[in-house]
């Protein structure tokens, strides 16, 4: 069944490596798949590094097709999704162009969003220009991250924005949200009253999220460099599944319920004191080592970055929720580039039992765990004890295993393609909002600016690990380690 959503996508930014890797393809994921998309809405891409319509399509031939369909791209799909795409050329320096975006879209049907996949300074001129030929009436507007570096710039990012769309025409993205496990969290927790009594101080004893990238800084050393994973993931990413792990059950899953109880979360998280900092938070940086047999290079001798640079490539943090569900429940986050593996995982670690009847062993690590994994693969793993067989009362631990993949064969949607048909059909839920994304920066700002005055270099640690002994040494103060045997 064919979506009456028709729409005038515009991307800014339309020969990025964004727009390259993930917008188009997505898209054009949508547009195969059949009935996602209407068969009325357009594309029209933005940029300066094509002369005309045939030399991007030329260029979209050349560098989009290679990241669509893993399993190789169905022709008649493509051809027609060439078709949906327009090109203006227009330099964004230069305001008085906009003027050939507002003829070229005018006559084209549906709302209109207008994507800025470009960097951040951009964002201002770009909105300012739109108003200038009355195009941000009634349109959409998406914004990528980094939204800012600390919490002023992406307040003189947001009010200058704000001055133009309201916020309800505001799409920040933030690609974690889009994920399909995120949103399985929320069927978990809100779905299966087996669940929710236990997600509490009373039973869970301390919960892990970590993002760990065996990538390294690829080509974008420069802006990385300038950004450090506290920015990078922590703010975002690892901040979003935090509240959404942590939140209260919304009163219904429309857009602003559910970020109202992701706000909380955000507002209870307990400051960090700076006396205190070298006790909650690591911060790493990755030297040479080896990865899957391979040898890789220093993050400071990556090209883009200074060769004395403190950039963080690594933070392990503990995180306190100051409220009644979670009161003294430690929460350890973790990102870094260049560890062992790739992999993205909530763990949630349960109480032991308050008596063991069953002696010691039943009260051993290993069990009364739930392990839910992001990527690379959709699993929930539920760790329990079981009896041995044979005789005497051995135990062992065991564990209930969901792969969504071998559950549900069909039907998987790319973070950015789920992402993407909510902008068209105007669904904010999975969209930062900007009270969210300034308590966010709020709390991550005194780690920053501690970070900067003390002046110390990262820890070290070497590419295909899991980061500074430090980040172990934190957990172990609390009698508990990170869980990498999962992996
Ligand atoms: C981006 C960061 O937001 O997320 C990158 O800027 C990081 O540095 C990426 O590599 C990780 O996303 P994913 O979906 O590959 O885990």
């Amino acid at each position: 069944m064919e979506t009456d959503s028709s729409f005038t996508f515009v991307l800014f930014g339309g020969t990025g490596d964004l727009s390259m890797r993930k917008i188009l393809p997505a898209l054009f994921e949508a547009h195969r798949a059949g009935g996602m998309l209407a068969d009325s809405g357009k594309i029209v891409a933005v940029a300066r590094h094509a002369a005309d319509r045939g030399e991007y399509i030329q260029w979209v031939n050349e560098h989009v097709k290679p990241h669509v369909s893993k399993n190789g791209v169905d022709e008649t799909a493509w051809s027609s999704f060439l078709e949906r795409i327009e090109f203006v050329k227009i330099d964004l320096g230069n305001p008085e162009d906009f003027a050939l975006l507002r003829d070229a879209v005018k006559d084209l049907p549906g709302i209109r969003v207008f994507y800025l996949a470009t960097g951040p300074s951009l964002f201002v001129p770009i909105c300012r220009a739109l108003a200038s030929v009355g195009l941000n009436e009634n349109a959409r507007i998406v914004l990528e991250k980094p939204l800012g570096y600390d919490l002023k710039s992406s307040n003189a990012i947001n009010d200058a924005v704000g001055e133009i769309f309201a916020e309800e025409q505001i799409y920040r993205i933030d690609h974690y949200l889009g994920k399909e496990p995120v949103q399985n969290l929320l069927a978990l927790r809100f779905g299966n009253a087996l669940f929710e009594p236990l997600w509490r101080r009373e039973w869970v004893e301390s919960i892990q999220i970590t993002i760990a990238e065996e990538l390294g800084v690829e080509a974008r050393g420069d802006f990385y460099d300038n950004t450090g994973a506290l920015r990078d993931m922590v703010q975002n990413h690892l901040l979003q599944l935090l509240s959404i792990v942590a939140m209260e059950p919304p009163h219904s899953m429309d857009s602003d319920s559910v970020r109202d109880e992701k706000l909380r979360v955000l507002r209870a998280l307990k400051p960090i004191d700076p006396l205190n900092i070298g006790k909650v938070a690591v911060r790493g940086q990755y030297h040479s080592g080896v990865i899957r047999g391979t040898a890789v290079p220093a993050y400071a001798t990556e090209p883009g970055v200074k060769p004395n640079s403190t950039t963080e490539t690594f933070v392990a943090l503990k995180v306190e929720i100051e409220n009644w569900r979670w009161a003294g429940v430690p929460f350890f986050l973790r990102t870094g580039k260049r560890l062992a593996d790739r992999v993205a995982e909530i763990v949630v670690n349960f109480r032991a039992v308050p008596h063991s009847a069953l002696g010691v062993s039943a009260l051993r690590a290993g069990a009364n765990r739930l392990v839910i994994r992001l990527q690379p693969n959709e699993t929930i793993r539920l760790y329990c004890l079981a009896k041995q067989p044979g005789e005497g009362m051995n135990l062992a631990s065991v564990h209930l295993d969901l792969a969504f993949d071998q559950f549900f064969r069909e039907g998987q949607m790319e973070a950015y393609q789920r992402l993407l048909l909510d902008v068209i059909n105007g669904r904010l839920a999975l969209f930062v909002r900007r009270d969210e994304q300034e308590a966010a920066w709020r709390w991550v700002e005194p780690i920053l600016n501690e970070w900067k005055a003390s002046n110390k270099p990262p820890k070290p640690y070497a590419a295909g690990t899991w980061g500074p002994a430090a980040a172990s040494a934190m957990l172990a103060q609390h009698g508990t380690c990170w869980l990498e045997e999962e992996n």
